[in-house]
């Protein structure tokens, strides 16, 4: 683990004794090379919901784009998709998945809490189930003017439903948190709450700017 503000595994905040050593990209490497063939090769459902009103041309950002089920999909509706990762084992996974869709993306290993991002500006950018408050100014200023952001993480409501397992408020959201960290932003969708044992918020929204609305 680094010192650093490093964002955790959501799923398992609470790591097993063997992993405590490791850094996260080293852990994050050991869940991807273990991970069963076709699980999280499904784009997240609030993205699948958001596409029909994303453009389908430009370039995406897929942040902590993990085994590229997000990033795949970004790829299939026409955009150019840079994957960023620190895990490279998660990111060959993404390739193998693009593959067999027949779709390209941007494999990038990168340990994002050093708070860098690809020198590019995106249309589109995508953050789900990840959570580093201290790279939202860099998303923000990564995207176009006009640029959608489609974000989804788990809220600290986790922690009731998955107690053993979800319980390090740093990488949860509080209630409300990721309207207002947008709130410079124009809301299209936001939405808190429960589904399918998931305590998430979810939010949709345009970069202000010159691009007509
Ligand atoms: C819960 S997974 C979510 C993956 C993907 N966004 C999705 O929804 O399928 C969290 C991801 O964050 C990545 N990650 C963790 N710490 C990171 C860091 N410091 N820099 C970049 N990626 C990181 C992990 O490798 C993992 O792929």
């Amino acid at each position: 683990m680094h010192n650093s503000s490093v964002p955790t595994d959501l799923f398992r905040a609470q790591r097993s004794k063997g992993e405590e050593q490791l850094s996260d990209r080293q852990r994050w490497d050991h869940r991807y090379a273990t991970l069963k063939p076709n699980r999280r090769t499904e784009p997240v459902p609030f993205l699948v919901a958001c596409l029909p009103r994303l453009p389908t041309r430009g370039y995406a950002l897929d942040v902590a784009a993990g085994a590229g089920r997000n990033s795949v999909a970004l790829a299939a509706h026409g955009l150019t998709v840079d994957a960023v990762d620190v895990s490279w084992h998660g990111l060959r996974r993404a390739m193998a998945l693009a593959r067999r869709q027949g779709v390209r993306i941007n494999p990038i290993v990168l340990d994002l809490s050093r708070g860098w991002l690809p020198r590019r500006c995106y249309d589109v950018v995508v953050n789900t189930f990840f959570l580093l408050r201290d790279l939202i100014p860099s998303i923000k200023s990564v995207l176009k003017p006009g640029g959608w952001l489609v974000f989804e993480t788990l809220t600290i409501a986790q922690i009731e439903i998955t107690p053993h397992r979800a319980r390090d408020r740093n990488y949860l959201l509080k209630p409300g948190e990721l309207r207002q960290l947008f709130d410079d932003f124009l809301i299209l969708d936001y939405w808190e709450g429960v589904e399918e044992n998931r305590a998430t918020a979810r939010l949709l929204a345009r970069k202000p700017g010159q691009v007509a609305l």
